[in-house]
């Protein structure tokens, strides 16, 4: 048997954690070749069974390397072995962190027009289903845009934590009327978790300025309390489903907390992890003991920030953190809207 490659896809700045994370988890494979935002492997025992999936954070997508093609002509003869009516996602690897892409970057425009000219050459390549939403267990074969010429043929098997769009990368628009980009770390969370979302719901949202998760959240329906000692963009304070609480979370008191009573706790503060941790434990005391077990508290969504990617290797102690807090079925998620931190939704009880 020849030995496997694998492909990591990820976002940039987050290769090194990727690659702890999936060295620690598959011992027999090594570091092959690395691009922002790609990684690949080797396997070094080609006895071991085919790697599916990891329980990484970081790796966005995870498949097998069919094969790269660094010109037209090869790619044509690599794609050759995909069967007939096989999902294909055409996406590029990352190049900017989030948010850092300059005003007039269009993410795929050139895989996309890459595609369009093979569709159009190559009738066999009209029989695919382009970005088509797979079926779970089914392979996906990705078509991955490295730099100016360099594809990558790979293929994953789909399972239903992975989002059907292309990359595992879920498109969501910023509206204009979002304060900061915040909104779309909540949204990326509502699509990819489907929590229940009841109009009138009340959410408490601890480092909530200058308002894009609160924007969110309200234009759903729901009644939100933020803390933050920083105030709220002007447009979120007309919403009279908003209540603030101006200061840090670990000088809130069980007083001002008097007439709430969420259903999601919603944390996004930009310190340190354990502080972050211990200020959330705070606030959720404080809403126990004016509570108690009338507390209808339920969900977490937590931004944790790595203020420095090496706090990543701290991530299981973090994870003990919240489960001390009441936090359990936590799942580890590096948003694609996320930035230098990590997301975790989590039950809570
Ligand atoms: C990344 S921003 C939050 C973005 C916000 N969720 C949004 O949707 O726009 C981090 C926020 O954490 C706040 N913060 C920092 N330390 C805090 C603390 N101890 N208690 C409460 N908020 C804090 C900062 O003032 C800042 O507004």
């Amino acid at each position: 048997m020849n030995p496997r490659f694998y492909f990591a896809t990820c976002q940039v700045g987050a290769e090194k954690a990727v690659k702890s994370e999936v060295l620690a988890e598959f011992p027999h494979v090594r570091f092959a070749f690395s691009r922002p935002g790609f990684i690949t492997f080797k396997e070094e025992d080609d006895r071991q069974p085919l790697i599916k999936h990891t329980q990484g954070i970081f790796t966005r997508l995870w498949g097998t390397n069919i094969g790269q093609a660094k010109d037209e002509a090869s790619l044509v003869k690599l794609m050759a072995e995909i069967p007939e009516g096989s999902v294909v996602h055409a996406f590029e690897r990352d190049t900017f962190v989030p948010g850092d892409d300059p005003e007039a970057f269009q993410p795929n425009a050139r895989i996309n027009a890459l595609v369009q000219k093979l569709k159009a050459e190559h009738p066999a390549f009209q029989k695919f289903q382009w970005n088509a939403k797979p079926k779970d267990k089914t392979f996906v074969y990705d078509l991955i845009w490295i730099d100016d010429f360099h594809v990558q043929l790979g293929k994953h098997v789909h399972a239903d934590y992975i989002d059907p769009a292309p990359g595992n990368q879920p498109v969501i628009a910023l509206p204009a009327n979002s304060p900061s980009r915040a909104y779309l770390k909540i949204e990326e969370a509502i699509h990819r978790f489907k929590p229940e979302i009841r109009p009138g719901m009340q959410v408490l949202e601890v480092g909530c300025s200058p308002g894009g998760a609160s924007t969110a959240m309200l234009s759903r329906g729901m009644k939100v309390t933020g803390v933050d000692p920083k105030r709220m963009h002007e447009s979120v304070y007309k919403n009279p489903n908003f209540t603030s609480i101006q200061r840090m979370a670990k000088d809130v008191s069980e007083a001002d907390l008097n007439s709430v009573n969420p259903e999601w706790i919603v944390m996004d503060m930009n310190i340190a992890p354990l502080e972050a941790i211990d200020e959330l434990a705070h606030v959720i005391r404080c809403l126990k003991k004016n509570l108690g077990r009338s507390l209808s508290l339920r969900l977490g969504l937590l931004t944790i920030k790595l203020n420095d990617w090496k706090f990543a290797e701290s991530i299981p102690l973090y994870m003990k953190r919240l489960e001390e807090i009441g936090f359990h079925n936590m799942v580890a998620i590096h948003l694609g809207s996320n930035r230098q931190e990590y997301f975790v939704y989590a039950d809570f009880a």
